[in-house]
C-alpha cells in the first residue's frame, strides 16, 4: 500500500476532502483512516502519509496534534502531505494552518494546503449555530471549498510512476 490518509472530521467536510484526495491519487493504493475510530496503526508499510483535520475556534482537533507529535520521527521519513479544512480565508487561514501542524512537519511536507470549508447549519447543534451566527455572521449553510487547492494537492501528492517502480 502506497498511501495512508489520516483525518478527523466533525461535520463531514474533511472526510469528503479526504475521499476526493483518495480518489484523485488512486483508490487501489490508498487507505483511509478516521483517527477517531483508529487505535494503533503501523505507519512503516506506507510510502506516503497524508494528514487532515478541521479548524474549530481557531484550533485543529487534539487527536491530529497528538498523532503528529507521537509519530513525528517516522513522519519525517515519509513523503508527507498536510491539510486543513477551515472557513476563513487569507491570513487568518494561513495562521490557523501554521498553528495546526508543527513547523518541522510543515517544512518537510511535499504539500501543505488550506482546502476551505463548509458551514452546514443542518449538522450543527444549538450552541454551534449561535457561535457561527455571532462570530462569523453565518445564518445559513455556505460552502467555501477550495477545489483548486484540492486539485493542486492531489497533483503534488501523486507519486511519479518512475518512483513507484522502485519498490
Ligand atoms: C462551532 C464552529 C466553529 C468554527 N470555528 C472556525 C474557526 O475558528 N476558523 C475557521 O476558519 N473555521 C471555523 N469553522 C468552520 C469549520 O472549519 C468548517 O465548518 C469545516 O468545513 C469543518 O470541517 P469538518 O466538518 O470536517 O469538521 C467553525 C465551524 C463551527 C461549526
Amino acid at each position: 500500500m502506497q498511501t495512508a490518509i489520516f483525518y478527523v472530521s466533525k461535520h463531514g467536510t474533511t472526510e469528503k476532502t479526504a475521499l476526493k484526495i483518495r480518489h484523485g491519487i488512486g483508490v487501489a493504493n490508498t487507505q483511509l483512516f478516521n483517527l477517531r475510530n483508529s487505535s494503533f496503526i503501523d505507519l512503516s508499510p506506507f510510502k506516503q502519509i497524508i494528514i487532515g483535520g478541521s479548524i474549530h475556534a481557531g484550533m485543529i482537533q487534539n487527536c491530529i496534534k497528538d498523532f503528529c507529535i507521537k509519530n513525528s520521527a517516522i513522519l519525517l521519513e515519509k513523503r508527507l502531505g498536510l491539510f486543513i479544512s477551515c472557513f476563513y480565508e487569507g491570513e487568518t487561514a494561513q495562521s490557523q494552518l501554521e498553528k495546526a501542524y508543527p513547523e518541522i512537519l510543515r517544512k518537510h511536507a511535499v504539500s501543505c494546503k488550506i482546502m476551505g470549508g463548509e458551514m452546514l447549519m443542518e449538522s450543527m447543534n444549538f450552541f454551534e449555530k449561535i457561535i457561527v451566527k455571532k462570530v462569523a455572521g453565518i445564518k445559513q449553510s455556505e460552502s467555501r471549498i477550495n477545489q483548486e487547492n484540492i486539485e493542486t494537492f492531489i497533483n503534488e501528492m501523486s507519486i511519479p510512476k518512475h518512483r513507484d517502480q522502485t519498490k
